[in-house]
């Protein structure tokens, strides 16, 4: 039997073929653009995630015998405003986790309605990149559109639809738009209200390893495939790479280093963040997580590589980071090149190297980049550690996991030792096992996980580089407040 887990990022859109005994068979990734239309705004275009993901989906099952897949789940960028019209037509590019454009909603929403209330109704206060914000900016800025919406939904949620019919999200990911009551798993009619929007607008909610459908018969025709493929709901990208990591919901962490950053801390009980630094979320496994998400993470190194110092070889500029170097950096680099989510739920944050002279070199700078994503997971870990959640391992996920010397510098500044996974294909791993579960192969996520998810080792943090780093991270923290300010007039 065959499974494909769809990880629709926001670089590109990962699929993964893998059989039950969680052997990966093929995996094929497909990228497209992301538009940055004004400073701080973020979209994409729905039509190119599903053109790739159909693309991708030929190309994956390309040679292998058709007839054996089964199963069909997702791991998606998560908070994203897809809006659909009558004949389902895209009214505009989704507006992703990541753009900063609802200054103004957050505003309201936490201030006039006010973060207490808004805890009540959702568990979670508004954040710029959640869904709500976004329909109350379109309601105001673009009420011709706005008053055309027929169908909301989430970026894997489309794919869902186009695939199988089925006008359907899981709760994992619509924890994320501000419109779910995570607690009472139902959609919050309060804050419907607020955002002067419908139920009927709304997809239905399923557990994420829950059956919606079928594959539509002209899709499963297009690809070859049988009309019986069962459609999973899949998870927010998180909760599935989660999944795919064997997180499950007894207080194990999850670190995942991609185009975002995440600090996933599963529970089997609900429980709110008392700061609202950490979001609290419905998990892919029926429980719940607590969840601090930085905007910009391995995309930091990559924009880093790609924009400024225009250099592919990722490895190479790494290598003259030794051991000694570690904890000896005088420069100092703020990540914020999108804003800042968790914990300073800030948008106009911006992204900065402090600290600079005559005698740093490249590798420094690479080096301060590592860093300073790592000290904002610390700003998390800490938030983590006033909400009462004190994870003492992790695993770690995510393309910037694939370098050793990141993992390195992460557990010596979170103080935490890594376990690092067989593969790092979090989200769509974790699809792939949704789908599984779906189709009757495991009875629960977690036995899925306990029979697929293996580690390839464990990284230790070491007691004198920890304290090196404790040092260098009390620099680090009294940076933003300093230029918190700067920032805003910027
Ligand atoms: C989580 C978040 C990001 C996106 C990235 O809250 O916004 O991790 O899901 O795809």
């Amino acid at each position: 039997m065959l499974f494909i887990g769809i990880d629709l990022g926001t670089s590109s859109v990962k699929l993964l073929l893998m059989d039950e005994s969680g052997a990966i068979k093929n995996i094929v990734s497909k990228e497209y653009p992301l538009s940055f239309p004004k400073p701080g705004w973020s979209e994409q275009s729905p039509y190119d995630w599903y053109d790739r993901t159909i693309e991708g989906l030929g190309e994956l099952i390309e040679g292998y015998d058709k007839n054996d897949v089964r199963g069909i789940s997702f791991g998606g960028q998560m908070h994203g405003l897809v809006a659909l019209d009558e004949n389902d037509e895209v009214i505009r590019p989704a507006i992703l986790w990541n753009d900063g454009r609802t200054g103004a909603e957050v505003d309201y929403l936490n201030n006039d309605i006010g973060k207490a209330r808004l805890t009540e109704l959702t568990g979670n206060i508004a954040f710029a990149g959640f869904t709500a914000p976004k329909i109350l900016w379109m309601k105001k800025n673009e009420p011709d559109d706005f008053a055309r919406i027929k169908k909301i939904m989430l970026p894997k949620d489309y794919i869902a639809y186009r695939l199988s019919g089925t006008f359907c999200t899981d709760y994992s990911d619509a924890s994320g738009m501000l419109l779910l009551d995570v607690k009472n798993k139902c959609w919050s009619k309060e804050m419907i209200d607020i955002c002067g929007i419908s139920e009927e607008q709304l997809p239905r909610l399923y557990e994420s390893y829950d059956k919606v459908g079928t594959l539509l018969p002209e899709i499963a025709s297009k690809l070859g495939l049988s009309e019986d493929v069962v459609i999973a709901a899949g998870a927010g990208d998180n909760a599935a790479a989660a999944v795919g990591m064997g997180v499950a919901g007894d207080g194990s962490c999850n670190i995942s280093l991609g185009t975002s950053g995440t600090l996933f801390i599963a529970s089997k009980s609900y429980g709110v963040d008392p700061n609202n630094a950490l979001h609290s979320f419905d998990h892919a496994d029926g429980t719940y997580h607590l969840m601090g998400c930085m905007l910009s993470a391995a995309s930091c190194n990559k924009w880093w590589m790609d924009e400024i110092i225009a250099d592919k070889d990722y490895a190479g500029a790494q290598k003259d980071i030794t051991d000694d170097k570690l904890g000896e950096n005088h420069v100092y680099f703020l990540p914020y090149l999108m804003g800042e989510r968790s914990p300073h739920n800030d948008p106009d944050a911006r992204g900065c190297f402090i600290g600079l002279s005559m005698e740093n070199t490249r590798a420094d700078m690479t080096q301060a980049v590592l860093e300073g994503v790592a000290f904002a997971f610390k700003d998390m870990l800490r938030a983590a550690h006033q909400a009462g959640a004190r994870p003492s391992r992790s695993f770690v996920c995510g393309g910037g996991a694939k370098s050793p010397l990141w993992q390195k510098i992460i557990a010596n500044v979170l103080d935490l030792s890594l376990d690092i996974p067989e593969n790092e294909e979090g989200p769509s791993m974790g699809g792939a096992m949704l789908a599984m579960v779906a189709a009757g192969v495991y009875d629960s996520v977690e036995a899925a996980a306990r029979a697929i998810v293996k580690v390839r080792g464990t990284l230790d943090p070491d007691p004198a580089l920890v304290k090196k780093y404790e040092k260098k991270y009390e620099e680090y923290v009294k940076l933003y407040p300093a230029l918190k300010d700067s920032f805003k007039s910027l």
